[in-house]
C-alpha cells in the first residue's frame, strides 16, 4: 500500500510538474524573427478577406489606376485621396492622357497634396511609357524601379497588385506593423532597416497573393495597428503573434530617431486687391513649391508701417491697409511663419503681378496649401 501510494504520488508529481511549465514554454517557445513573420500570412490573409474596405481604387483596379492611387496614397489618408483619384480619373483617365495633360492643369489637380515633384513625376513616367513600353506601366519589378517618382514601395505596389509579381511593397504602416510583431528596437526611418524587412517579406509572402498580402499588411497599418493612437489589439489577427503587444512595447516601437529641428522662416504675404481683382505670381521653376502660383510675399515679419513703406517704394498707390492674420506652413525641412495684410490698392505696382479674378483663384491658378489661409481670406469675400 504504501509503495503504491508512494508510486502514485511519484507518478502524479511530474504530472503536475509538466501542467505549470508548458503554459510558459508554449507562450514563450523562441520562434524566429523569419518563423514569426511567415506564420503572420495565415491569419492576415484571412482578416482582409472578411476586412477589406472598398475602395475606388481596389475594387477592379488597372495598373494605372493602381500607380496613381499609390503616389497619392505617400500624400495623405486614404479619405482625403478619395475625391483626389476620382477626379484624376475623370480628367487623365490613362497613361496617354496624362502624358499629354498640361502643366498647371496637373498641378491645380494635385493641389492641396503637396510635394508637386510627385505630379511632375507622374507626367514624365507617363511620357516614358508612351515612348517606350506603348502607352503602358511596365510588367517588371525592375524596369517600373527605373521610371521617375517610383522607388522600392511603388514598383513593389505596382508590381504585387497589377502584376501578381511576389514582391513586397514596404512603407511606413508596414513599418510599424512588422517592427510591433517582432519586437523590433531598429529605427524604421532608416534605410538599411527598410531594405532588410523588404528582403525578410519577400521571402515568406504568398507567391499566390502578393497584392491581397501587401494590402492586408496597408490595412493593418491603417485600421488596427494604428499610426496614431492606442493600436486596436482586440481586432487584430496578429495580436497572438505579437512579440511587441506580449511585451507591453506598444508605445516605445516603433523607433524613429527625431530628426533634425526645421529651419523657421519669417514672411509676410501681401494680398493686394484692385477692385474685384487680386495679385498673385509664378514660383521660380526649380526648388520649393516649384511653378506653383502664389500671394506676393517678402522674407520677415513687417509692420503694417513698413508694408505701406515697401509698397510706395514699388510705386503702388495705397487706399487701405490691414492685418490679415498669421499663419503657419510646415514643410519637410523649413516652417514658414507667416504674417498677412490684405492691402486695397489706388494704383497698380510696378512689380509685374498677374491680377487675377477671385473665381480664377480657385479653378484655374495651383496655389499650394502654404496660403491657404489667405486664399481663404480672399474667397471669404466673395
Ligand atoms: N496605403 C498605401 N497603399 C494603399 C492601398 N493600396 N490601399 C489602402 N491603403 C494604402
Amino acid at each position: 500500500m504504501k509503495i503504491e501510494n508512494s508510486r502514485k504520488d511519484a507518478f502524479h508529481a511530474p504530472e503536475k510538474a509538466y501542467e505549470a511549465l508548458p503554459v510558459l514554454e508554449r507562450e514563450e517557445a523562441p520562434l524566429s524573427p523569419q518563423d514569426r513573420l511567415g506564420a503572420m500570412a495565415g491569419p492576415l490573409l484571412s482578416w482582409y478577406d472578411s476586412h477589406a474596405r472598398s475602395l475606388p481604387w481596389r475594387d477592379s483596379p488597372n495598373p494605372y489606376q493602381v500607380w496613381i492611387s499609390e503616389i497619392m496614397l505617400q500624400q495623405t489618408r486614404v479619405e482625403a485621396v478619395k475625391p483626389y483619384f476620382n477626379r484624376f480619373m475623370e480628367e487623365l483617365p490613362d497613361v496617354n492622357a496624362l502624358a499629354q495633360a498640361e502643366d498647371q492643369r496637373l498641378l491645380k489637380l494635385w493641389e492641396g497634396l503637396g510635394y508637386y515633384n510627385r505630379a511632375r513625376n507622374l507626367k514624365k513616367a507617363a511620357q516614358i511609357m508612351v515612348n517606350d513600353y506603348q502607352g503602358c506601366l511596365p510588367d517588371s519589378y525592375e524596369e517600373l524601379l527605373k521610371l521617375p517618382g517610383i522607388g522600392s514601395y511603388t514598383a513593389g505596389a505596382i508590381a504585387s497588385i497589377a502584376w501578381d509579381i511576389p514582391v513586397p511593397a514596404v512603407d511606413g504602416n508596414v513599418l510599424r506593423v512588422i517592427s510591433r510583431v517582432l519586437a523590433s528596437w531598429d529605427d524604421i526611418l532608416n534605410q538599411g532597416v527598410k531594405r532588410r524587412m523588404e528582403a525578410s517579406l519577400k521571402e515568406i509572402m504568398p507567391k499566390d497573393r502578393p497584392g491581397i498580402f501587401n494590402q492586408a499588411l496597408f490595412e493593418i497599418g491603417a485600421m488596427v495597428c494604428v499610426p496614431n493612437g492606442r493600436p486596436k489589439c482586440g481586432e487584430c489577427p496578429l495580436s497572438s503573434l505579437c512579440l511587441g503587444r506580449k511585451q507591453g512595447l506598444l508605445d516605445s516601437i516603433p523607433v524613429k530617431t527625431p530628426k533634425k529641428p526645421r529651419k523657421v522662416e519669417e514672411r509676410t504675404v501681401l494680398l493686394l486687391l484692385e477692385g474685384d481683382r487680386v495679385a498673385i505670381e509664378k514660383r521660380p521653376d526649380q526648388g520649393l513649391l516649384a511653378s506653383l502660383y502664389q500671394f506676393p510675399n517678402v522674407e520677415g515679419k513687417l509692420e503694417e508701417a513698413d508694408v505701406r513703406a515697401l509698397l510706395t517704394s514699388w510705386g503702388a498707390g495705397i487706399s487701405q491697409v490691414e492685418p490679415a492674420g498669421e499663419a503657419k506652413h510646415v514643410f519637410s525641412h523649413v516652417e514658414w511663419h507667416m504674417t498677412g495684410y490684405r492691402v486695397v490698392l489706388s494704383g497698380l505696382p510696378k512689380e509685374s503681378y498677374l491680377f487675377v479674378q477671385k473665381q480664377e483663384l480657385t479653378e484655374k491658378y495651383p496655389i499650394p496649401n502654404a496660403f491657404l489661409a489667405y486664399r481663404n481670406v480672399i474667397n471669404g469675400e466673395s
